[in-house]
């Protein structure tokens, strides 16, 4: 018989967590039945048509909109936290070239920990966020310079004029990238900034609540991000479309993946019930891009992408199962020249704003996670010596 130890009355077990209230926080707010994501309650909408990624970083870290002289302070400390400490460089240029960039990710965060002097340090707030900051700009360094050493290429240096958004096109490709693909890339990045209590969130303040170092805290949350059920679905979304190939073809695949009881990349989510606002604001984008970057193959993956949207939400419409983040990113990301196997760590580069935010505000008021759990094993067994079994 399962038997609960020290669960508190009347909460029984979720699978999933579901519906489970696992922190207190006013960095991002859900509403999955109208749609709607807040940043420190700002609309996406509204940050993804006005905002910029520097900003945004500072709003989700100081919990306001920051004036004229903050954000140019901010940003200026951002540009001055892009250069890669040495050791990193070089372990960069060890990783072996086959490394899934998400693990060099994960494993370039971690060897920033023994660059930083007060690394186990819980500081103030202000240290706190100082850290994040230091953190946040040096992520797409690591990306730019794996993707290069992989390709036979020395790093390219960070232009200190250059945004966030810029420098990160910039420096993978060594070309100055097309303005209308900043602007773009931008936005994708504010809409993958934060998303309230997801398992890689969940996984970054649990090492935080055990006073963990920030570094490991976000390594950490890489890790859950990697997962195909979590950020690793726009990689295979777009795997997915290229498989499918054309228009035509998308009902049978639909067909064969309900009868066979698979999921469908990119297609529902545990907490919106409508289409995820970020999959309409990624949407919109793509008309836009293909303006700029017309191709043959790419209106094709859109067609497609539009077909199985219709499609899925036809058939499995009972279900309430609509596009979620991941099902139009990996487009975008496509036409915009990132290679599919850097598509997460694209959403880790942005999300990792969500979880430092979420590092400094579970240190801010911790208490170490240790959840129950209902033992469904045996009791009494009888030890039995090797010869007698
Ligand atoms: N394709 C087909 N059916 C799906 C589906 C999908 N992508 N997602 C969910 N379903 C079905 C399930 O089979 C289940 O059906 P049932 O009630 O008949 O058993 C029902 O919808 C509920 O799904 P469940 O897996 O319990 O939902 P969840 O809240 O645990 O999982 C996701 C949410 C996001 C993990 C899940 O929808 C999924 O795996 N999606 C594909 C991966 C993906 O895009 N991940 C990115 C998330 S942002």
């Amino acid at each position: 018989m399962s038997e609960t130890q020290t669960a508190v009355k009347g909460i029984e077990y979720q699978a999933g967590l579901e519906g489970i209230v696992a922190a207190r926080s006013s960095i991002s707010f859900v509403n999955g039945e109208k749609g709607v994501l807040e940043y420190r309650g700002i609309n996406i909408r509204d940050l993804a048509e006005n905002s910029n990624f520097e900003e945004t970083t500072y709003l989700l870290l100081h919990n306001h909109l920051p004036n004229q002289r903050e954000l140019a302070q901010f940003t200026t400390l951002m540009a001055k936290q892009r250069v890669l400490p040495h050791s990193v460089r070089e372990a960069i240029h060890e990783f072996p070239v086959g490394m899934h960039p998400m693990v060099a990710l994960q494993a370039g965060i971690t060897m920033l920990a023994g660059e930083d002097y007060f690394t186990d340090e819980i500081g103030s707030q202000r240290n706190n966020i100082r850290r994040s900051v230091a953190l946040i700009a040096k992520v797409p360094a690591i990306l730019a310079a794996f993707e290069r050493n992989r390709n036979g290429e020395e790093p390219m240096p960070a232009i200190s004029k250059y945004s966030h958004s810029e420098n990160f096109l910039f420096m993978m490709t060594g070309e100055r990238p097309h303005p209308l693909a900043v602007k773009i890339f931008d936005k994708l990045l504010i809409m993958h900034a934060d998303h309230s209590m997801n398992a890689s969130t969940f996984a970054c303040r649990v090492i935080a609540s055990t006073l963990g170092n920030l570094y490991s805290s976000v390594s950490g949350a890489v890790g859950a991000l990697s997962g195909p059920l979590h950020g690793g679905a726009n990689e295979r979304v777009l795997r997915m479309l290229y498989s499918i190939g054309s228009p035509e073809n998308v009902e049978k695949f639909v067909d064969e993946m309900i009868s066979t009881g698979n999921k469908i990349m990119g297609i529902g989510h545990r907490i919106y019930k409508v289409k995820d606002p970020r999959a309409e604001l990624l949407q919109a984008m793509i008309p836009q891009l293909l303006k700029i970057k017309g191709g043959e193959e790419w209106q094709m993956l859109y067609k497609t992408a539009l077909k199985l949207e219709e499609v899925v939400t036809e058939k499995l419409s009972q279900k309430r199962l609509y596009p979620n983040v991941d099902f139009y990113s990996g487009i975008v990301l496509e036409i915009l020249g990132i290679p599919v196997d850097l598509f997460t760590t694209v959403f880790a580069m942005s999300r990792v704003v969500g979880w430092c935010a979420h590092w400094v505000e579970q240190v801010t008021n911790n208490r170490i996670y240790r959840p129950s759990q209902e033992y469904i094993g045996d009791h009494n067994r009888l030890y039995i010596s090797i010869e007698k079994r």
